[in-house]
């Protein structure tokens, strides 16, 4: 936990303080090259597209599904290819400074226990969500009703067995079509019988917004909400097409937005008014979306989520685009707060948990050489726009060094 910040002065007392207390405390110095930042969230990933990073982006969202995904994700039967790309996957997103995932794992519930495991062994920060789909899937690579419930009452029990602090189950319906109605209906309650978070995806393409209005005759989110998925600590992928009625449903509703634009851009699924989602009073959070989105650095989807913005502003009169300070808040705050973990994490309040990275800006070998005298926020600007994993030198989880 963070006991104190502050000048070299403040911390020396925080600490004989804390050692005549017979407490254990560790200072972080910093050279004035270094930044010490909030550890980075996304708030939306899919650990089994990994491999796919990169690839089917020809094709439209309904259509990269079939052809892409479903075929990667089948493969997650096998428990020891499972075990190889969750750690790669743990291992890679914590290089990049996230030290908060939002994980969609497998359909399959052994396989999900085991990036369980590898987010526990690593020391990752996360939820973790076993996925629920019964059709529109190939044969495969789906499940009963029965089934889809019966597994996600043995996961959420398994993964709460476990004890760690770090890692929460997350219900997790693949998205509206996925499903049929009464399977969505069973997921609400399991959400109030063991009080867990909710993600799943929003309105990300116009023709998935279509099929899901024709299925059910309602809009998008009425959806969720009449299943008794839309609640405090649910997050939504996307919501890019949301009508003003869904977002002010939403925001009564509490439930947040993760923002992913690197995908949205690869898969042509369009531009999301982050600046829209704020006037609704919504939560945002940003996600990298593997493998809908290339890469797996919340560093490149600040960088999208500038560009997204900045694209919007020329055909909006008097349009605000964000700027660095509010991407770097998405990338952090942000997302804690729409994973309802803010209480806990998000920035480096007195009494948080110490999620934080080492930033370095005089690093060798990475973009930033031949850097100049900087002010702690130009440096800030400049990791952002021109950083990378290769900057980050420290990452801390609950106090503890995972990198
Ligand atoms: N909608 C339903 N499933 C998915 C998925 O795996 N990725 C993305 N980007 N959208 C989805
Ligand atoms: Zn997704």
């Amino acid at each position: 936990m963070i006991v104190a910040t502050g000048k070299k002065e403040d911390l020396e007392q925080a600490r004989a303080q804390h050692l005549a207390d017979e407490q254990d405390v560790m200072v972080v110095m910093l050279s004035d090259r270094q930044l010490l930042i909030p550890g980075l969230v996304d708030s939306h990933i899919h650990a089994p597209q990994y491999p796919n990073c990169g690839l089917g982006y020809d094709k439209p969202l309904l259509d990269w599904l079939q052809a892409y995904t479903y075929k990667l994700e089948r493969k997650y039967r096998d428990l020891e290819y499972s075990k190889k790309v969750f750690n790669a996957v743990v291992r890679k997103t914590l290089n990049h400074g996230t030290t908060t995932a939002c994980y969609f794992a497998s359909m399959f519930e052994d396989a999900s226990m085991i990036l369980v495991d590898a987010v526990i062994e690593h020391g990752q920060r996360a939820f973790v969500g076993k996925i629920n789909m019964t059709t529109l899937a190939p044969d495969d690579y789906k499940e009963t009703p029965e089934e889809t419930i019966k597994l996600t009452r043995k996961f959420i029990e398994a993964v709460r067995s476990k004890n760690c602090d770090l890692v929460e189950p997350i219900i997790t319906p693949r998205f509206a079509l996925s499903l049929e109605m009464d399977s969505m209906v069973e997921l609400g309650h399991l959400v109030k019988e063991y009080d867990v978070n909710v993600q799943t995806h929003i309105s990300e393409n116009q023709d998935e917004v279509k099929e899901v209005n024709k299925k059910y005759g309602i809009q998008y989110a009425n959806v969720y909400d009449e299943a008794g998925l839309l609640t405090p600590k649910t997050v939504l992928a996307h919501g890019i097409y949301l009508s003003d009625e869904e977002l002010s449903l939403l925001r009564q509703r509490g439930s947040s937005v993760s923002h992913c634009p690197d995908s949205n851009t690869c898969l042509k699924s369009g531009m999301c008014d982050v600046r829209r989602l704020f006037n609704f009073g919504i939560k945002v959070g940003l996600g990298t979306d593997v493998s809908g989105g290339p890469s797996p650095s919340i560093v490149s989807a600040m960088r999208s989520a500038l560009a997204t913005s900045i694209n919007l502003s020329f055909s909006q009169k008097n349009y605000k685009p964000l700027n660095y300070m509010d991407v770097f808040y998405l990338a952090t705050l942000g997302g804690a707060e729409a994973l309802s973990l803010d209480h806990k994490i998000g920035n480096f309040e007195v009494g948080k948990e110490f999620d934080a990275l080492v930033v370095d800006m005089g690093a060798e070998n990475c973009n930033t050489d031949m850097l100049l005298d900087c002010s702690p926020l130009e440096l800030l600007q400049k990791f952002i726009y021109t950083g990378d994993d290769r900057n980050i030198s420290n990452v801390f989880v609950a106090g503890k060094s995972v990198k």
